[in-house]
């Protein structure tokens, strides 16, 4: 499948905001209500905050968020945090018709090249210990468990 990958815009929002529902109700069925999941989606993926953060990945400050795209458009979205020298993986989600494609792998590659162009040496991440898909995504993609934090685990990677 051909997909290119950008930085999102304004005009993506609305988009990455139905994309993190389905997937939050896709990957958590199990674990969250569907009220929650949705509550949560309304507090953490409100319009104005994801504004400012597109706003801040645009202006290369401290937000890194990339989308993937095919012929029928967005399909996935990451979001990354940059602290000096380091990073935290702070969302990385896919419709989940379009998992299991490599756009997982093209998301969090065309993020890390991002990250060593700025000089960050280590990028960590919190993820549900019952996520076992993302658990192994990331250990396939070179992160290591580093701590376990209550129900989430932290996962790390360095760079050189
Ligand atoms: C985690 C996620 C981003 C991976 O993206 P992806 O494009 O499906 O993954 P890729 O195709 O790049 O990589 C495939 C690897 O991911 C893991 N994986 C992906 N889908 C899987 C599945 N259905 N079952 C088991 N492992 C799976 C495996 O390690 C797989 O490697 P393998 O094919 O050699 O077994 C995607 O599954 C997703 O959006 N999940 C829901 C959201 C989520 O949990 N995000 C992480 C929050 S911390």
């Amino acid at each position: 499948m051909q997909i290119t990958i950008r930085k999102l815009t304004a005009g993506d929002v609305e988009t990455l905001i139905e994309i993190a529902r389905d997937s939050w109700k896709w990957t958590y069925g199990e674990i969250y209500s569907e009220e929650y999941i949705d509550q949560w989606i309304r507090e953490k993926y409100s319009k104005e905050k994801l504004l400012n953060e597109v706003n801040r990945s645009q202006s290369n400050l401290d937000i890194i968020l990339l989308g993937s795209f095919n012929e029928s458009g967005m399909t996935g979205f990451i979001e990354l945090k940059i602290n000096e020298g380091n990073a935290e993986l702070l969302r990385l989600y896919l419709k989940p018709i379009y998992t299991r494609y490599g756009m997982g792998e093209s998301l969090l590659l065309e993020a890390e090249k991002m990250l060593r162009e700025r000089h960050i040496v280590e990028c960590s991440l919190f993820v549900h210990q019952r996520n076992v898909i993302a658990i192994s995504f990331y250990k396939k993609n070179g992160f290591e468990v580093a701590e376990i934090n209550e129900e989430d685990i932290i996962m790390k990677k360095m760079y050189e």
